[in-house]
Formats: C-alpha cells, structure tokens, sequence
C-alpha cells in the first residue's frame, strides 16, 4: 500500500464499466489509490489522453479531475496486481462460440485467465471483486483457484454487480438505486465485505448499500437484466398487436404504466434492446436454468430474446412491405446507430441487424450517428462501398427513399423534417423505430410515416 492512500484499488479491465465506475470511486474516495489496468495497450492511451475510448456524458470532467492525482490507468498489469488490497474484475464475459453451451454459456476463459494472473502475481492476501456480470456460482471457481495456492495467501471473493445504464453512467454512479455487495457469510467473508461497503459509503447513503451471500449477488444483477428486458419484449410484442388491431401502443402502455404495480419506464415500443447486456445474460441464465434441468424456465426466459430478434425483423419486413416490395437499388438513411441515445457503443446494436438486413435487400446505406460512426464502419466493415457513413444528418438524408430512425438520440427529434422531405426521393418514406418524431407533423409535410405499433400515416392508398 502507498503510504498516503488508505488502501491500493485496482481494477482489472478498463471498459465501459470498469472505466466510470473507478473514476467515481476515485473522485469521491480521495483517500483511496485506484489504478486500471488493461491488457489493451491503445484504450489504455486513450484513458490517459483527451480524448477518452467511451462518449459518456460528464465522465471527462471526473476523469478529468482525478487523473495522476489518484486515479491512474496503465498496462501494467502485473505489478499493480501485487500492490493491490482489493482488486475488482471487470473484464468483459461474452457468450461461449464453441462447444458445449455454444452461443448461450458464458465463456469464463478470460475469467479463470484472470483469476490465474492474480494468483501468480500476489505476495499477500487479498479482497478479489467480480464486477462483471457472471453466471451464479463463478465466484466458488474463482475461490478455488485462487485458494488452492500452498503460499498461505488467503483470497475472499465478493459479488459487486454494476447496475449502470451506459449513457447515464455517471448519474447512476453518483446516485445510484442500490449498490449490492455479497460475500461468503463467514467471519473473513463479512469483514472483506464492509471493506466494500466503507468505499461506497463515501457518498452513497448506507440505506442504499444492500449486504447479501454471494450467490444471490451475482444472481441479482442477472434477474434485473430479466425484468428490464422482459418489459421490452413484452411492450414490442404489443406493439405487433397493436399494428394489427390499430391500437396505438403509446396509449396502450400510457395506460397499463398508471398503474403503480406496473410503472411507467421502459415500456416504450421500438426495434428492440441491444447493448453488451442484455441477450448475454439472458441466454446465459437460459443455460444455467437448463443446466439446472428447469427446461420451463428456460423456455420462457427464452422467449424474451427470441421476442426480441422477431421485432427487428418485423421493422425490416415492414420497411420492404411499404416501399412496394424492393429495396434494391433504393438509398435509405439510418438516423442513429448506437444501441442507446447518449452513447458510441454499439454492441448488439438493433441497427447493426437491419443495416445487415437491408444491405441483403440490395439497398444502399447512408448511416448518421453523433458518437457511433466510428463503431459503425467497424461494425459494417465487409459492406464497403455500399455505406456511407455522413455525421450531418441533412446531408445523410439527402437523395434518400426513406429514413430509418435506429436511435432515439434527442436531435432527431427537433430536424427541419421539411428540409429534409425537400432533398429526398419521392414518395418519401420515415420508418419511425423509436417513436421519437413527430408523425402527424412528418405526414403533414408528405411523408408516408411508419411508427412502431402504431397505424401508419399515409398518403399511398
Ligand atoms: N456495459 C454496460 O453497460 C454494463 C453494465 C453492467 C455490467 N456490465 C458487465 O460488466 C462487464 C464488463 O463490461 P464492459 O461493457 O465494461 O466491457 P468492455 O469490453 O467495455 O471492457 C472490458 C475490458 O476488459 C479488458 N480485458 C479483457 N480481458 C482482460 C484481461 N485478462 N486483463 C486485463 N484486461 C482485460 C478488455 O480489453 C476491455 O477493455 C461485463 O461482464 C458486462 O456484462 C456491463
């Protein structure tokens, strides 16, 4: 330990997680040394230069505040291991690719990897943290490994699942809901636990820290992506009812959210959840509930991303319907490519599925995003020449059929839409897959207007 830092805190994995909520740590826990690590050399630069590797809205200011003071990112992985009491983990789990649990199970090799490397760089014991989110029970792995050393080290394992939303990161951790820790209920276990808990109670009031064992910690942070995705899938099914029956969804969840059983948030129909989260740990508690031989459970949690990829193919089907059966050949402008409003991050983004979609339709694509562009040309990288990738979105939309509105970025809410309608191709066409524009005032101007799970507004009969 430094001699004028309470305690050595070291993050292993320097994402979107890891990342903020470190900050955070450091800018409210002065006290405290934290250090992140990564075994990415260039996101590691980039954390320690102006220009930061996440878009997150108020995070360059913290960072910005603590960096070099006590808040510090290198490559080093090795040495910071060795000098760190407590050590949070929050590499990223992606879904298995091969073998048994293929394209369901976490695929826990970085993890054990991890665990492994702390072992073999620790001279004393210490507090270990998973961060990330993990199947229930990896912490008994990550114990056994790094227990079965013959040094006379002791490691206490503790389950501190991140509930942050990326694109109001920053608020989540300054305020958040509940900051949950769980650890062994063993003598050792509960003194490594209010370790943790002393670090979030710089600023989060203690009626906010939940104490809890470790198996339903970890189980925790996936049943809470269970219910918010749920309620996605349950309002998009909805929405495909609603187009049907000419109900409109937005009046349908206005009405059912009243209730305060059901709340309010998270009902909005669109073209699905994306993000890193939620298809990972949900396929992942669909293996472990079959592991587990609850088949039932599995199919209906199941049910939750198969919703899912039905209502971006629904979107696709839609778009090809209302523009007389071909795509081919026609340019269409995507406004908005992040997952999520307020972010670059575009894993398991929506948009990637119908860009990839419509490029097999033989449309061209011009793709606008504040933040994602970058991620974009990743993402499409193989479709060159027949994307473009355009910041301004009037420009975007220019010479265009039709305009897919894939993120609910609040820009797109305030464009001159006649503008736009004005340099467009006739007839005009906006497919609507947040809900965000105006409709009446787009059919109003010419446009034939598709919203999700709502009629249409038209001018085609
Ligand atoms: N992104 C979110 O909104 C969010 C929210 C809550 C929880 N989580 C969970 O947190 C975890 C991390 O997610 P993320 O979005 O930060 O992922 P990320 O991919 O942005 O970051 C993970 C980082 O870990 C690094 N890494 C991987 N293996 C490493 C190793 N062996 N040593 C050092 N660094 C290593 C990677 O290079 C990467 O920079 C995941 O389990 C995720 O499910 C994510």
């Amino acid at each position: 330990m430094t001699e004028d830092f309470k305690q050595n805190l070291l993050c292993i994995g320097a994402g979107y997680v890891g990342g903020p909520t470190m900050a955070m740590i450091a800018y409210k826990c002065p006290h405290y040394r934290v250090t992140l690590v990564d075994i990415n050399a260039r996101r590691i630069d980039e954390w320690n230069s102006d220009r930061l590797p996440i878009y997150e809205p108020g995070l360059d200011e913290i960072v910005k505040a603590v960096r070099g003071k006590n808040l510090f990112f290198s490559t080093d992985i090795e040495n910071n291991i060795r000098e760190a009491d407590i050590i949070f983990v929050s590499v990223n789990t992606p879904t298995k690719t091969f073998g048994v649990g293929a394209g369901m199970a976490a695929d826990l090799q970085y993890w054990e990897k991890t665990a492994r490397q702390i072992l073999a760089c620790s001279d004393s014991s210490k507090i270990v943290v998973e961060k990330s989110t993990l199947p229930v029970r990896t912490a008994l792995a990550m114990e056994r490994i790094l227990n079965s050393n013959n040094r006379h080290l002791h490691f206490d394992v503790l389950s501190n699942p991140e509930f942050l939303a990326e694109g109001t990161a920053i608020n989540d951790l300054l305020k958040p809901d509940r900051v949950l820790v769980g650890s062994r209920l063993t003598d050792s276990g509960i003194a490594a636990r209010q370790q943790v808990v002393d670090i979030y109670a710089n600023w989060v009031p203690m009626e906010r820290i939940v104490t809890s064992d470790v198996w339903s910690s970890e189980l925790s942070k996936l049943v809470s992506n269970v219910f918010l995705s749920q309620r996605i899938s349950t309002i998009n099914a909805i929405s495909a009812i609603c187009e049907k029956s000419e109900a409109d969804v937005a009046n349908v969840a206005r009405a059912a959210g009243m209730d305060p059983r059901i709340g309010s948030r998270y009902l909005n129909a669109s073209i699905g959840f994306g993000g890193s989260c939620f298809k990972k740990d949900i396929l992942n508690l669909v293996y472990i509930s079959k592991s587990y031989g609850l088949d039932e459970v599995a199919d209906y949690l199941h049910s939750i991303v198969r919703i899912n990829a039905y209502q971006k193919e629904r979107f696709v089907e839609n778009m090809l319907q209302a523009m007389f059966n071909t795509l081919a050949g026609k340019r269409i402008g995507i406004f908005g490519f992040a997952f999520k409003a307020n972010t670059g991050d575009t894993r398991e983004s929506p948009a990637i599925y119908i860009a990839r979609r419509l490029l097999e339709e033989q449309a061209d694509l011009v793709i606008s995003d504040p933040k994602a562009l970058g991620n974009a040309r990743n993402d499409l990288a193989d479709a060159d020449g027949r994307v473009a990738y355009v910041e301004d979105p009037y420009q975007a939309a220019s010479g265009c059929h039709a305009i897919a509105v894939l993120t609910e970025w609040d820009q797109y809410k305030t464009l001159d839409y006649e503008k736009i309608f004005a340099g467009m191709v006739k007839p005009a066409f906006i497919f609507d897959g947040r809900n965000i524009i105006d409709h009446q005032h787009c059919f109003d101007i010419g446009f034939n207007v598709y919203p999700i799970g709502k009629p249409p507004l038209t001018h085609l009969e």
